[in-house]
């Protein structure tokens, strides 16, 4: 399962890696709490199930949070990948899916958190970024680490160069990521992630 809010191009990346059978996982359903995005888009070109569960709808976060979590149950994921979700998922959601949902972030965690990594990290003037993808808890972009990978910062970089320089590399470590949880699974001990062969 993967949610989604905008562009969809790391669920195609995982879209395409699903279709080689060694590699491990399916996409079963893909959410989104916005309708009229390419993501959606992407998941009908290839048939797969789509849903939208927008904020707006309900009276309350919670509530949201609630009917999030009962949608993405009605398809028993394994896994929950949010693959550009702008939205945080709060305790009911995590209640029912917690130690199985992971969050691609574009930044090096625990560096510049929240939805504007990349315009946060060019702003303070680092040199290196990058993309951390983490299993959710209830923090914000603070969950124990599966994978970072770096990136170059260029002189002459705006927001969307250096974002789509993250991207290319993340897509990379998304696909591998998620490939080898479905195959080996993965044990977490004080923080520390650790694939289970
Ligand atoms: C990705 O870079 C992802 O890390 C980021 O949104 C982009 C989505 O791209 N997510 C966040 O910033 C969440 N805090 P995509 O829609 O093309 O996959």
């Amino acid at each position: 399962m993967v949610l989604v809010s905008g562009a969809g191009s790391n669920l195609q990346a995982l879209l395409e890696a699903c279709n080689d059978p060694t590699y491990g996982a399916s996409v079963v359903a893909v959410g989104a709490d916005r309708e009229d995005i390419e993501a959606l888009a992407r998941a009908d070109r290839v048939g797969v199930p789509t849903f939208v569960t927008r904020v707006g709808c309900f009276a309350t976060r919670e509530q949201w949070d609630g009917a999030l979590a009962e949608k993405v149950d009605a398809f028993d994921p394994d896994l929950v990948v949010l693959a550009g979700f702008m939205k945080l998922v709060g305790g009911r959601f995590l209640a029912r899916f917690e130690g199985r949902v992971v969050n691609t972030h574009p930044a090096l965690c625990p560096s510049f958190p929240g939805t504007t990594g990349p315009a946060d990290a060019l702003a303070y003037g680092v040199k290196v970024s990058g993309a951390t993808l983490f299993v959710v808890d209830a923090g914000v972009d603070t969950g124990p680490i599966v994978d970072q990978t770096v990136v170059p910062v260029e002189d002459d970089d705006d927001v969307q160069s250096l974002h789509e320089r993250i991207k290319v590399a993340e897509r990379r470590m998304l696909v591998d990521n998620v490939g080898r949880i479905a195959r080996e699974g993965f044990t977490i001990t004080d923080r520390k992630v650790r694939f289970a062969t």
